[in-house]
């Protein structure tokens, strides 16, 4: 790529403006930052104010952004369809239509197939499914009619291979690979591309809290044991596949789940 007149190279996303829910920290905040090192400008969106409000100026000093690009942060629960309505509305008028969205928010559960109670379980399918469909909902207008845009869809191995206690999740993500697929048909003629990335273990606090509560103290020993390139990821190496994705240079990528677990999928025993 050759430098432009300012030294810098072209960014995969420049001009691009990026929704990114669950921003405020462990890959969605990832995903932020490489989306502002690309040119993009970003909002993320999140329920947890501290790590949120700490984003706009932890960015400012991020030696690698690209200049001129814009964050903002706002509170919003994404299982709330008139909290992102107003969201999307509140872009599109100060920073034009939101041409990359990318559902990232999500909660990991522990459950007991007879005990767990249908409040929990509606709880769970909220943000780790229906939220994904909330977000699209608002966005898709904009991009139908301008004939562009890209979706990223932050599933996960447990979609297609998981680990006994963690059901709800693994139908969640399962689910979210499947609205992947069907709403890259959806929308496909007009422009917009649909993908999911799938991650194995990445090191952020959901995966601390699954170690943390795990009745077998060897459980992390045991992950990392059975990891190909014997180590877990970072957050940064599925913002990169997620940017990848979202960007024109994966323009004949549509309606696919991308692994991002070191191999782990690859293993039989
Ligand atoms: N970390 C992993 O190993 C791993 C593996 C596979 C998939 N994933 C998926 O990646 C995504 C991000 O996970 P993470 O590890 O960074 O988790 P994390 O808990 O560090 O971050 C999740 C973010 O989502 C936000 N969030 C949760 N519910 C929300 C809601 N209703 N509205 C708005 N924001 C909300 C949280 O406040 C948090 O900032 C999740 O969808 C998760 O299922 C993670």
């Amino acid at each position: 790529m050759r430098p432009s007149e300012n030294g810098r190279c072209p960014g995969r996303l420049d001009n691009e403006i990026v929704l990114v829910t669950g921003g405020a920290r462990g890959i969605g905040r990832a995903i932020v930052e490489v989306s502002l090192r690309e040119g993009a400008h970003v909002i993320a969106l999140d329920t947890d104010d501290e790590a949120g409000s700490r984003l706009p100026a932890a960015m400012a000093t991020s030696a690698d952004r690209a200049p001129g690009t814009q964050l903002w942060f706002r509170h919003v629960d994404v299982t709330d369809e008139s909290a992102v309505a107003g969201a999307v509305r509140d872009v599109e008028h100060d920073l034009g239509p939101v041409t990359v969205l990318v559902n990232n928010a999500g909660r990991n559960v522990y459950a007991d197939p007879i005990t767990m109670t249908e409040h929990e379980w509606d709880t769970v399918f909220a943000v780790d499914l229906k939220a994904a469909w909330i977000c699209a909902k608002q966005v898709l207008p904009a991009m139908t009619s301008a004939g562009r845009g890209s979706i990223v869809n932050i599933a996960s191995l447990h979609a297609t291979l998981t680990i006994p206690g963690m059901f709800p999740y693994a139908a969640a993500k399962s689910g979210l690979v499947g609205f992947t697929r069907s709403l890259a048909l959806d929308v496909g003629h007009a422009g917009v591309r649909v993908n999911s990335v799938s991650p194995g273990y990445i090191r952020t606090a959901l995966v601390d809290e699954y170690f943390a509560q795990h009745p077998d103290p060897d459980a992390e020993a045991r992950a990392l044991d059975v990891q190909p390139l014997g180590r877990l990821g970072d957050p940064r190496e599925v913002a990169e596949v997620v940017c990848f994705l979202a960007s024109p240079a994966a323009g004949y990528v549509t309606g696919a789940d991308w692994p991002i677990d070191g191999g782990l999928g690859a293993r039989f025993a």
